[in-house]
């Protein structure tokens, strides 16, 4: 199988005030001092690969006092130049909102706001034409509906069942727009059932790669960006004709993030 390449559009937000100060899923101990140092670090590798790859990386400017804002996917959902801001399910979060919003303005976006929670692209993934959901952790099921009436897109609710696996980017990975991989546990029944009919070619993850957030990647339809904690799932994406590049984000790993969630695509 020939995988290709398109060039992505991405902001990030850099970790200058990342931190464990609050704990909101299961990953999150704030006793445990964060290495913002190689957090740092970790963080520059990740955007220099991006930009190796031959993407673009916008920087969006960090917040003081928010210590998850290095999660840029959680700060909206955008698509056909539309963005839609978030409404985080905690109030430790929602600051974020209006500091994401107001770059989507500036980056010449058109900003709408949902009534219901939503955690932008987090749990809100393009696959093709259509928009997975998942529900109820951080974005509620009412938001699915407002998101198909903005977008005039499908969108596909998926019901997630187990807390460490709190946003849908965290049990599933968009490899391009027809490919998906995902760890079934992490769905309910009757979602695990719309996944294997939507996605028959699917990658299914072993629960020791998905228990790194080995499924929390960037994929441009051929590059897979992911941590290099998962090589069995590696060799998953390489047999299917994706290239696997790893990167060590152990440090993000400490407040449940990984690869996707410091990552938000652009889409013009
Ligand atoms: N500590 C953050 C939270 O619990 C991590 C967010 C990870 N982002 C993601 N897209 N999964 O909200």
């Amino acid at each position: 199988m020939i995988r290709s390449a398109t060039e992505r559009e991405y902001a990030m937000v850099e970790p200058t005030h990342f931190d464990v100060r609050y704990e909101i899923n299961p990953w999150m101990d704030a006793s445990r001092a964060v290495d913002r140092v190689k957090a740092s670090t970790q963080w520059a590798m990740l955007r220099q690969t991006y930009v190796d790859l031959g993407h673009q990386v916008r920087v969006i400017e960090p917040a003081p006092g928010l210590p998850d804002m290095v999660f840029a996917a959680n700060g909206g959902f955008v698509v056909d130049g539309q963005a839609l801001r978030s409404r985080f399910a905690f109030a430790e979060r929602e600051p974020e909102a209006p500091a994401f919003a107001a770059w989507f303005e500036a980056a010449g976006l058109t900003v709408h706001q949902l009534a219901n929670v939503n955690e932008g692209e987090g749990d809100l993934r393009l696959v093709g034409t259509r928009i997975l959901a998942a529900w109820p952790c951080r974005t509620a099921r009412a938001a699915h509906a407002e998101v198909a009436a903005l977008t005039g897109r499908e969108v596909v609710s998926l019901e997630l069942v187990d807390p460490r696996f709190y946003h849908l980017d965290t049990a599933l990975a968009v490899l391009d727009d027809e490919t998906v991989a995902y760890f079934p546990p992490a769905f309910s029944a009757e979602s695990q059932g719309l996944l294997a009919a939507l996605f028959p070619d699917a990658i299914v993850a072993s629960a020791a790669d998905a228990g790194v957030l080995g499924l929390n990647a960037a994929s441009d339809g051929h590059h897979v960006v992911m941590t290099d904690a998962a090589p069995a799932l590696a060799q998953q994406f390489r047999a299917a004709g994706f290239e696997p590049i790893g990167v060590d984000v152990s440090e993000f790993l400490c407040a449940g993030g990984g690869v996707k969630c410091c990552t938000l695509e652009i889409r013009r």
